[in-house]
């Protein structure tokens, strides 16, 4: 089994891919101000399972379109794993987030959780912005680091993983720089990466080794996901993900 459908495989059971939580959803929806709009049509990009699609579909009058290449991932959207039933108004795409099949100006709102850094913040934010109507609502959550220094070792661990990590000041002025009026901002949570994420991924690691036989792959898998969370554990004061609200400015 190749490292992707290992990775599949471990995090598919999960509610959440990535770090993240219902009530973060519910805050930037608060901070979107979309709760008073009527038939939303909202682009959840890079939806894993769908934790917060749900949450989207449920507390707006929203049609959702929840996107993500994965297609494992959007099948579990289906079978209950979210706990309560899916609503009827969340549409599933198989596409890739540089390739949607979506015309200029199609979404009040554009979801993104955890999931743009997979094209890079900057061209993501560039690149959804077409799909956005005048003045429509841009939400991503995004690795961002907290404070202006940082031990060296967390520095170049991430400055290697993902370059484009930034402080929110940066981050922010990236949205204006492509067309965008910020509108919020709040850095998510430890609960959000412990409670709501590393948890159950460490409580699945036993059972995912079982499913395959202790492979070698396999335990590097987990072992990569280990060392993952403990430089959380020791850096969290330092990085996390930032949640970050704008609005379409004008042309
Ligand atoms: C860290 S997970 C976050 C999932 C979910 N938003 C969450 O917070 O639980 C990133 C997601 O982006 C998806 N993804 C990665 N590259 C993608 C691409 N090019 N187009 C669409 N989805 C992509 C992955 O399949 C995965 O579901």
């Amino acid at each position: 089994m190749d490292m992707l459908a290992l990775l599949v495989d471990l995090h598919k059971h999960n509610k959440r891919q990535g770090p993240g939580g219902d009530d973060e959803t519910q805050l930037a929806i608060r901070l979107s101000g979309l709760q008073s709009a009527q038939n939303l049509r909202i682009a959840d990009i890079g939806c894993g399972t769908g934790a917060q699609t749900c949450v989207l579909a449920q507390e707006l009058d929203a049609r959702v379109v929840a996107v993500d290449f994965l297609a494992e991932f959007l099948e579990m959207l289906d079978d209950g794993m979210q706990g309560e039933a899916v609503p009827g108004s969340i549409e599933k795409l198989v596409a890739s987030m540089d390739d949607m099949p979506f015309e200029p100006e199609d979404f009040d709102a554009i979801w993104s959780e955890g999931a743009i850094y997979n094209i890079g913040f900057e061209a993501g934010i560039r690149a959804l912005r077409r799909y956005l109507k005048p003045g429509g609502v841009l939400a991503v959550s995004e690795l961002t680091w907290f404070t202006a220094e940082r031990p060296a070792a967390i520095e170049a661990h991430w400055t290697k993983e993902y370059p484009e990590i930034a402080t929110a000041g940066t981050k922010i002025a990236l949205l204006e720089k492509h067309g965008y009026t910020p509108i919020g901002y709040f850095p998510l949570p430890e609960g959000c990466w412990r409670e709501n994420y590393y948890r159950p991924l460490e409580q699945g690691f036993d059972a995912f080794l079982a499913r395959h036989g202790s492979s070698a792959e396999a335990r590097a898998v987990v072992a990569s996901h280990r060392t993952e969370i403990a430089l959380y554990n020791e850096y969290a004061a330092y990085f996390g993900y930032g949640y970050y609200l704008a609005r379409k400015a004008g042309e």
